[in-house]
């Protein structure tokens, strides 16, 4: 059974990923929600590690502890992440922009970092999946920091595939549309924003976390064995429009 670290994995798409998996793979559940996380269960195939994925220490723990208790890492799925509250680009605090950026960019390119790393010294090939958004490539308004850490997320995920395609480590970024999940509960639930939000959806809903999960399972796979430094959107439509 391969390995697989999902981050994020108390909450939301993580959630769903690391559920997703459970039947056919090992996954070490990595979250900074000590609380939120311990709501599932440890079990032979899973481990729970509370970690800060901004924290270089913290983000090789859970490497190191993959490594001690299931042998090593095949792939990874890092779903944690942050959006700010809303508030125009000129009123941005930025201690905001600043936090939302170390989460969302720096978190990734310290988890990847370490599970490359890890796959590297090992000779492993390897699958790594990143989540973006559609911010990834277009704006909104409203949420400067979190379009602007996506767009880097986008940019750091082609990096990384390019420089590591010849290692058979294989690196992607989705990018989802609206999910819902807590991150985007107060949107879906908002009687004017949601139907306009709605009218950029061709398929005309948001998207449930398990739409996500389906595809970095797919990803994860041999069956994607071809496909690296690829942006896959998760949209219902919304960039084709
Ligand atoms: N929900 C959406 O509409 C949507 C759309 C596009 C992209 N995304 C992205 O999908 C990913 C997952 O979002 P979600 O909707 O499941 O959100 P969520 O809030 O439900 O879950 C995010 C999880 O990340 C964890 N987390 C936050 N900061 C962390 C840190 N520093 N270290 C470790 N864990 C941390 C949280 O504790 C939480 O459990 C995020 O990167 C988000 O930007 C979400």
């Amino acid at each position: 059974m391969k390995v697989v670290i999902v981050t994020g994995a108390a909450s939301g798409i993580g959630h769903a990923v690391a559920a997703d998996l459970a039947s056919d793979h090992r996954v070490v559940a990595v979250d900074s929600d000590e609380s939120a996380l311990g709501a599932a269960a440890s079990t032979a195939a899973r481990v729970l590690v509370v970690a800060d994925v901004t924290d270089e220490q913290q983000v090789q723990r859970v490497v190191d502890t993959a490594v001690a208790e299931f042998g090593g890492v095949d792939g990874l799925v890092h779903c944690a992440g942050i959006e700010e509250a809303a508030v125009p680009a000129i009123d941005m605090p930025a201690e905001v922009f600043r936090h939302t950026v170390d989460v969302n960019l720096y978190g990734s390119f310290l988890v990847c970092r370490a599970v490359a790393a890890h796959l590297r010294s090992t000779g492993r090939p390897g699958s790594l999946v990143l989540i973006g958004s559609i911010l990834s490539q277009v704006a909104w308004g409203g949420n400067l920091a979190y379009t602007a850490s996506k767009g880097g997320v986008l940019q750091l995920g082609r990096g990384f595939a390019v420089e590591l395609a010849d290692t058979g480590i294989r690196v992607n970024v989705i990018g989802p549309g609206i999910v819902a999940t807590p991150m985007s509960q107060a949107t879906i639930d908002d009687p004017q924003r949601a139907p306009r939000i709605l009218e950029r959806v061709p398929i005309g809903r948001f998207a449930e976390p398990a739409e996500v999960a389906a595809v970095a399972r797919f990803l994860l796979s041999d069956a994607a064995s071809y496909i690296t430094g690829a942006f896959l959107p998760v949209d219902g439509g919304w960039l084709s429009l």
